[in-house]
């Protein structure tokens, strides 16, 4: 098949998928308690695509176009055996594959980064809101302490995968933390990204006086450590890339609250239960398992692969609202981000 394109002319390139829509985190940005608690009801086991299942789409997708597969959840690193699948991806460089990455909180990277690696994953997203265990913990809610998040991310560099960290940054919440984290990373090797908190789902109670812009971040940081930037490393990279001029290496900020970057967007979101979103934002995924479970060959699939691609027209951050604000929108933690 020949490489798909959308209704403004955007290439399908990177493929996340969500292996679970479950997390031992009740981040309040993401899952907050009030919402997700004892009753909120999961996906069932026979609901989840099963490992067959995701490789084989996801063999559909390189052929369409992708080249980069990120795992996702819910926290990915839950569920279980979870080597089993990265191992049946990495195989897949003839096909095309040429980056394959997963974002976790870091809780069971302890554990799991040295098979992680020797299954052929090349690298981890962590994601990490402070250094100050009050003010993590308050965004966990579920107590979880910074020391076993940063026991995660060296467990990782231990293992040889290369490490980014994720920080959202919510004002007034943890704005306090990002001089530190900064530092904290600075030198590493490691690099950390700066996330402006956007309106994913409608549970997060959002509010644009929450979002702290990315260019404000960029200029605190660069009154203490002068900063330079650097030319995107492929076309659409979500993060604008930036390097201490001291040498001490780089950083990232993801401004797609007020620099939304819809324009070059070429990623798809397939859920743990096989639905394919073509945004962040969109309301409804369109089901794939149904087809897949009925017997669909894989000349069929990848036609109505090629229907879903070719007629996407989204660009929610571009457009975003009043009045798209009000539309039901998938929540994050069912897409994984
Ligand atoms: P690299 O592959 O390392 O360049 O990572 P990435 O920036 O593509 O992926 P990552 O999952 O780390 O993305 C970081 C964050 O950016 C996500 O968690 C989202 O919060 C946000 N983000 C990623 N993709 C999109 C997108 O398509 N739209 C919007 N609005 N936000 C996105
Ligand atoms: N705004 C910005 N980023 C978010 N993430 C989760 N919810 C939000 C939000 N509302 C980030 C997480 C993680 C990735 C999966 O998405 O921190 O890095
Ligand atoms: Fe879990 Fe990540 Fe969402 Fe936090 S942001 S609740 S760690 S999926
Ligand atoms: Fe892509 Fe939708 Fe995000 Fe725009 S809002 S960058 S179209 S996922």
């Amino acid at each position: 098949m020949t490489a798909l394109t959308d209704t403004l002319a955007r290439p399908l390139r990177d493929l996340r998928i969500s292996v679970t829509d479950r997390c031992n985190f009740r981040c309040t940005y993401c899952m907050p308690k009030e919402v997700f608690g004892h009753d909120f009801v999961f996906l069932r086991r026979e609901q989840l695509l099963t490992f067959e299942e995701i490789e084989r789409l996801a063999r559909l997708f390189l052929a369409a176009g992708v080249t980069k597969i990120r795992l996702t959840g819910g926290e990915p690193l839950l569920r279980r055996d979870l080597e089993s699948l990265v191992s049946m991806l990495s195989a897949l460089q003839p096909q095309g594959l040429t980056d394959l990455t997963l974002t976790t909180n870091g809780s069971l990277l302890p554990a799991k980064a040295g098979a992680l690696r020797d299954a052929g994953l090349d690298r981890v997203t962590v994601s990490l809101d402070s250094l100050d265990d009050d003010v993590f913990q308050s965004m966990n809610d579920v107590r979880f302490p910074v020391a076993r998040v940063l026991e995660g991310i060296e467990a990782a560099q231990q293992a040889g995968l290369s490490v980014k960290v994720n920080m959202v940054v919510k004002r007034n919440v943890n704005d306090g933390s990002v001089m530190d984290m900064a530092e904290r990373f600075r030198g590493t090797g490691i690099i950390l990204r700066f996330i402006e908190f956007m309106d994913v789902g409608t549970t997060n109670g959002w509010r644009l006086d929450d979002v702290v812009p990315a260019q404000e971040l960029v200029d605190r940081l660069s009154a203490r450590w002068p900063l330079e930037s650097v030319a995107p490393r492929y076309p659409g990279e979500v993060a604008n890339r930036l390097r201490y001029a001291d040498g001490a290496g780089e950083i990232g900020v993801i401004a797609s609250v007020t620099r939304p970057f819809c324009g070059d967007c070429t990623r798809a979101r397939l859920s743990a239960e096989g639905e394919l979103y073509t945004c962040l934002f969109a309301a409804h995924g369109r089901d794939l398992r149904g087809p897949l479970r009925e017997g669909a060959t894989d000349q069929q699939l990848a036609a109505l692969l090629g229907r879903i691609w070719g007629n996407r027209g989204d660009r929610y951050s571009e457009l975003r609202s009043a009045e798209t604000r009000d539309r039901p929108r998938v929540e994050m933690s069912h897409i994984g981000g």
